[in-house]
């Protein structure tokens, strides 16, 4: 064992690393005209790059038929680990149906760039109205992350994966550090102790206030913004990195904090995403991982605290990292701080509470949302950044 060993160790004990090598990328790219090429879409690609540089430990590939009958129906991998959310290639019929079942497919881009390879070994068809209630807790099309499974091809493709180049953030190359890198950037910030935030939102005060209180009792915190495919609503990625930028600079402890990217696309499938955002978290390096309210919800098909209560279906050494759960957070007008009802005396009508969808409106509107919402300097950001994009 080294003198120095991580914090905690990936899901299912080895971080994997699906980057092709130079050797194998000379060999891929020398066979590249030749293969049977499949089309991702962004969720796809995303999924591709998660899985290669270990984010998904411990998958190695798209899934099988058997690890994802037992997602879908147990929450579990085929060997029994923990695993919530599927993670499949799905294509057409005519796409699927001429692919040998046995050898290298070439995978592009949308921009019909090639990115990686998969070693089909298995075409399978499934149920999607299965997955939806399962997965989703709703068959809904409107919900968005029903939506995407509608939409998507009827069969399954699968195998390993190589990616062909890990390329610099397009965005954000500041800020892409890959698991393996992150967790060598906590051991060399001598932090045992890391919580991981996941957020699809711009950074408003009640985010603040459960990362400074979970900050208070670990060494250091992992502010792990979702960069990659999210519903058409959602403040754009740039804007929120700069709102954390922002936030950062004027109001947290540098030498405590991280700022990176999650390349990874939302799901919003509510608690059972809540269990993924914890294992790949994991895999960063994070020993803690925040949950509060309503934790990848959209809408309301979730329950306020269902993300909270699913963790309770595991047993702790099933997941490794540990869930840090907070309440709603909200100012508090009579104690003049921010607060949940597990601390404040306060009556509903001393509570200021501002929903995303709220504060978007009111910025479509030209107002600012509130200082006890929003800290200034990102409402300003915020304002900025929303009149270039909706023009009045
Ligand atoms: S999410 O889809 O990524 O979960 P969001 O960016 O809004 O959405 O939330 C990031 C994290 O902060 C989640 O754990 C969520 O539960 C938590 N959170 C957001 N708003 C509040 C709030 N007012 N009180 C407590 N927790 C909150």
């Amino acid at each position: 064992m080294s003198h120095n060993p991580d914090a905690i160790a990936p899901h299912g004990g080895q971080l994997v690393n699906r980057i092709a090598t130079s050797e194998q990328r000379a060999e891929f790219l020398s066979k590249a005209d030749f293969l049977p090429r499949v089309e991702l879409d962004d969720r796809a690609v995303s999924d591709l790059e998660m899985i290669a540089i270990g984010a998904f430990s411990p998958l190695t590939g798209f899934m099988n038929q058997e690890d994802y009958d037992r997602t879908v129906t147990e929450m579990r991998l085929a060997n029994g680990l923990v695993w919530s959310i599927p993670i499949t290639l799905s294509v057409n019929e005519e796409v699927a149906s001429p692919l040998p079942e046995d050898g290298l497919i070439r995978l592009d881009n949308s921009r019909g760039e090639f990115i990686g390879v998969l070693q089909l070994t298995q075409k399978y068809h499934y149920d999607k109205t299965r997955e939806a209630r399962n997965v989703y807790r709703t068959d809904d099309v409107n919900h968005p992350g029903v939506q995407v499974l509608y939409n998507q091809g009827t069969v399954n493709l699968a195998g390993d994966i190589w990616l062909l180049q890990r390329e610099p953030h397009p965005q954000f190359p500041t800020y892409q550090i890959d698991p393996a890198a992150s967790r060598q950037m906590f051991k060399d910030k001598g932090w045992k102790t890391i919580v991981g935030f996941q957020t699809r939102n711009p950074i408003h005060r009640a985010h603040e206030y459960i990362q400074k209180c979970a900050l208070e009792t670990v060494d250091g915190l992992f502010l792990h913004p979702l960069v990659g495919a999210t519903k058409e609503d959602d403040i754009a990625a740039d804007v929120r990195m700069r709102c954390y930028e922002i936030l950062l600079e004027h109001y947290y402890p540098l030498d405590r904090v991280a700022l990176a990217i999650n390349p990874a696309a939302m799901r919003y499938a509510g608690p059972r995403e809540a269990i993924f955002h914890a294992l790949v978290r994991k895999n960063y390096g994070c020993t803690h991982f925040i949950v509060g309210r309503d934790h990848a919800g959209v809408g309301d098909y979730y329950g306020t605290y269902d993300a909270q209560y699913i963790f309770e279906e595991f047993a702790p050494t099933e997941l490794g990292i540990v869930p840090m759960k907070f309440e709603h957070a909200f100012y508090c007008t009579r104690t003049k701080q921010m607060a949940t009802s597990k601390t404040s005396p306060s009556r509903p009508e001393e509570r200021i509470h501002l929903s995303g969808t709220k504060v978007r409106e009111m910025l479509r509107r030209g107002e600012l949302p509130p200082p006890e919402f929003s800290r200034p300097e990102v409402a300003a950001e915020l304002a900025r950044a929303m009149r270039i994009e909706v023009p009045v």
